[in-house]
This record gives C-alpha cells, structure tokens and sequence, in this order.
C-alpha cells in the first residue's frame, strides 16, 4: 500500500473557486448529483462545463501501465470512469491490454468515446458485477467519496475483492483548515470527505490494501 500520485502528470486546472462558491445553491448542488447531461456537459456551475475527449489521459495511463506492469492480456476496470476516457487511453499506451469501466451515470456511458463501446458498464462503485480476482488492477479516481462513508467502505471492499489491493483509489482531501474551506467552497457531489489520516482509517477498516493519493483543491 503506497501513497503515490498516479495523476501528477495531469496539467493543473485552474479553478475559480469564488465563483463557484457564489454559484453553489441547494438546487445546483441537486442537479450535480445526479450527474446527468448538465454535470457533464452544462454550465460549469454544474460539474465539468463540458467534458470532450483530449488525450489529457494519455500520460496518467502510461503512468499507471508503468507503476502496475499491465501487460497485453492482463484486465483492467476503471470504477468511475465517466466518458470512459482513461479506458480509452490505457489501452492506446499497453497494446492488449483488456481495459474495462463501470459508472453510475446513464449520461456519461451514452456519451463515451467510441473506442470503449462495449467495454462500459453501468452500475455503482459498492456493488461491482463480475467475479473475485477478475481483474489484475482496479483504478478509482475521483469517484468514491461520492458515497456515503459506510458505502465509500464497502465500494474499497469491492475493489480490494476483484484484484487483491493490485489498485489505486485518488479521493477529496486536504490537509489544512485553509485547504479544507476551499474544498468546501468547490464541491458540489462529495458525500464523505476528510484528511488523509481518516481516509487511511477507512482503508485499514475496509481491508483496502492498494494505493491511494488525495485530490487537493
Ligand atoms: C469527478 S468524476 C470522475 C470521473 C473520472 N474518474 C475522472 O477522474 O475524470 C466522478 C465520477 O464518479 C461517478 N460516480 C458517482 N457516484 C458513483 C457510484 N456510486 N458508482 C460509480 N460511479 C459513480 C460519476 O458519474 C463520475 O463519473
């Protein structure tokens, strides 16, 4: 179990957390947790502000091709994995390599690239639909502090059931009251979010053995 950042290759985003805090109302928040059509491809004040594929995936694949030693024949799920963009790309950067995705939104599987046809599933993170150990490695970014914590426990359990902790899980934290306040200014889905020490609590309770990093706002 390492603390390592898979997603350090990705370009920073800038964000403008004023103005989505000015946004922010119990309805906007609504509709972001539904992550339907206005999450993924309306306002920004909903989500994404429109998400289209543009190879920004690319360097985090190979770097997660790199940190795993996935090979051609070997299986991959992506819990979370939106418009399937990583799955996309994982299997442009390891030739072979069987790259699966499951998500909850209806929206972001209707929208996926159409390389990943096929290889998308719709579902949620705590109930995943395929046997133990059938993958060799389990990515979840970004995707599980949209569960409650007891449902965030038992979505670690089932990604720790179908690859023995050969996983990387990246979720909401941070590590200062200033860093907190910020994050609680910009979110709009996250259900369970804490500092890394409690996160790591999770993990240790959810039998979670594989690697992890923090999204810092
Ligand atoms: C911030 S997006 C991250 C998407 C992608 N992993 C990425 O990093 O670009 C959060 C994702 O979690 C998905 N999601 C939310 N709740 C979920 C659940 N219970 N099970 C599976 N996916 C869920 C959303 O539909 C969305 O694709």
């Amino acid at each position: 179990m390492a603390e390592v950042n898979l997603l350090r290759s990705l370009p920073q985003t800038k964000r403008n957390v004023q103005k989505r805090a000015d946004a922010k109302d119990p309805e906007v928040v609504a509709i972001a947790k539904k992550f339907d059509q206005e999450y993924w491809d309306g306002d920004r004040k909903y989500g994404y502000g429109g998400y289209r594929y543009d190879g920004r995936w690319r360097s985090v694949a190979r770097d997660i091709v790199a940190h795993f030693k996935l090979a051609k024949g070997m299986r991959v799920l992506d819990v979370g994995c939106g418009k399937g963009f990583l799955v996309k790309d994982l299997m442009l950067e390891c030739p072979g390599l069987e790259a699966f995705g499951l998500d909850i939104s209806r929206y972001a599987l209707m929208h996926c690239d159409k390389d990943v046809v096929g290889r998308l599933h719709l579902g949620s993170a705590d109930s995943l639909p395929f046997p133990d150990g059938a993958f060799e490695c389990v990515l979840s970014i970004n995707t599980i502090h949209n569960l409650p914590r007891p449902r965030a426990l038992v979505a670690l359990q089932e990604i720790q059931r179908l690859c023995a902790g050969r996983a990387y899980v990246q979720v909401d934290s941070y590590h200062t009251p200033q860093e907190k306040a910020a994050f609680e200014d910009w979110v709009l889905t996250a259900l369970f979010h804490d500092y890394p020490d409690a996160w790591r609590k999770l993990f240790a309770e959810a039998g979670y053995t594989g690697d992890y990093y923090w999204t810092i706002v």
